[in-house]
């Protein structure tokens, strides 16, 4: 019998009821106990710690669709690593967990997280020295090394694409262009993979350097006096304040292209969950399951070359991806980031969009 403890951190997405929807019913079946800590590592270090016994009742089968955590992912000025390291506390913070695992009579820890919640995990990892630990990769941004898919990211494509559907009309109705700014960090996978869905004019990413003259000619060039602009959010535009979307756009007013800016924000980690995501939710809770009975840890569920399996945290240590100095940023992502090669790209431009001074 194992007793596991689930959490959500870092910015939400959807996809994750899914995960915990179907971890709960994979471990029930197995006759292991589950439990939710609610509010990440601030509901686990809570005294007494915020945890939530699931029944089928406080756990239907439809709420695995919806957006969202039902854990929550950690409240505004929540404690947490960073907050507690800030505050010169995290000697207590670390203690105070350990003693929750405990209190909770936790074998395993299952951490539902991006890249952030990853590294943090791995660098305390002496706290979870008594327990299983098996991490699970959410993110819109799919900026993870070591897994070619994410939890979240599919539908956070359909979102924007939604969106920007809807925006084309709208543009194609006035005659003019739409710059809509995606979020994704510094990783430009969400703007490139929706800018190909939507049929973008332009989509302009981190990894890519651009050139604005080029960005006005190719649209004046357009056989089309309207479409989509995509600008990610990471995009570098030095010796310029403000969002990317309003800089491009008053460049482009200065050209004379007729142009709004639109911010789909948080709209993009919502929506009901893709069938896609909600599969590889399942996926992954299934792996973690099986990664529970052999008794891992230390481990994260992973797809490559489309199968589910685990890899171990330290091979995102060894391959630098998370430094063990809190104080020397991370490079979580380099195989994750939109590579020079990546199909996409030519596919793009071989569409007639641009996508930045390539060669
Ligand atoms: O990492 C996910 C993400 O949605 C990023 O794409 C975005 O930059 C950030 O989180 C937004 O964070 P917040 O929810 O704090 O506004």
């Amino acid at each position: 019998m194992k007793r596991i403890g689930i959490m959500t951190t870092g910015g939400d997405c959807s996809g994750l009821n899914t995960v915990i929807q179907r971890l709960y019913r994979g471990a029930t079946l197995r006759g292991w106990q589950i439990v939710g800590i609610l509010d990440g590592t601030d509901g686990l270090c809570a005294t007494p710690p915020r945890a939530l016994e699931f029944t089928n009742e406080t756990l239907p089968i439809e709420c695995a669709r919806l957006a969202g955590s039902l854990l929550h992912n950690g409240r505004a000025n929540a404690l947490n690593f960073e907050t507690a390291a800030a505050t010169g506390q995290i000697k207590k913070f670390n203690a105070q967990l350990k003693k929750s695992l405990t209190e909770l009579k936790l074998d395993v820890i299952i951490l539902i997280g991006g890249n952030g919640s990853l590294s943090l995990a791995w660098r305390n990892r002496e706290i979870y020295s008594g327990v299983q630990l098996i991490c699970i990769p959410k993110t819109i941004d799919m900026d993870i090394p070591l897994t070619d898919k994410t939890i979240g990211f599919n539908t956070a494509v359909q979102q924007l694409t939604t969106f920007c559907d809807q925006l084309m009309l709208t543009a194609r109705s006035h005659h003019r262009w739409f710059i809509t700014q995606t979020m994704g960090r510094d990783c430009g996978q969400l703007a490139l993979n929706a800018g190909i869905a939507i049929g973008a004019t332009a989509i302009l990413i981190p990894e890519i350097k651009f050139d604005i003259n080029s960005l006005i000619n190719h649209i004046k060039d357009s056989p089309n006096d309207y479409g989509i602009i995509l600008v990610s959010e990471g995009i570098s535009l030095r010796g310029h304040s403000g969002r990317p979307a309003d800089i491009i756009s008053r460049k482009l007013t200065a050209a004379g292209l007729v142009n709004r800016t639109a911010y789909p924000e948080h709209t993009q980690r919502v929506g009901d969950t893709t069938a896609a995501d909600r599969i590889l939710a399942t996926r992954m809770a299934d792996c973690a399951l099986r990664a529970i009975a052999n008794n891992e840890t230390y481990v994260m569920t992973a797809i490559n070359d489309n199968r589910c399996e685990t890899v171990g945290l330290a091979e995102f240590f060894d391959a630098g991806y998370i430094t063990s100095d809190p104080n020397i940023p991370d490079v979580m992502t380099s195989d994750a980031y939109v590579s020079p090669d990546d199909p996409l790209l030519d596919i793009a431009t071989n569409m007639g969009i641009y996508i930045g001074e390539t060669k």
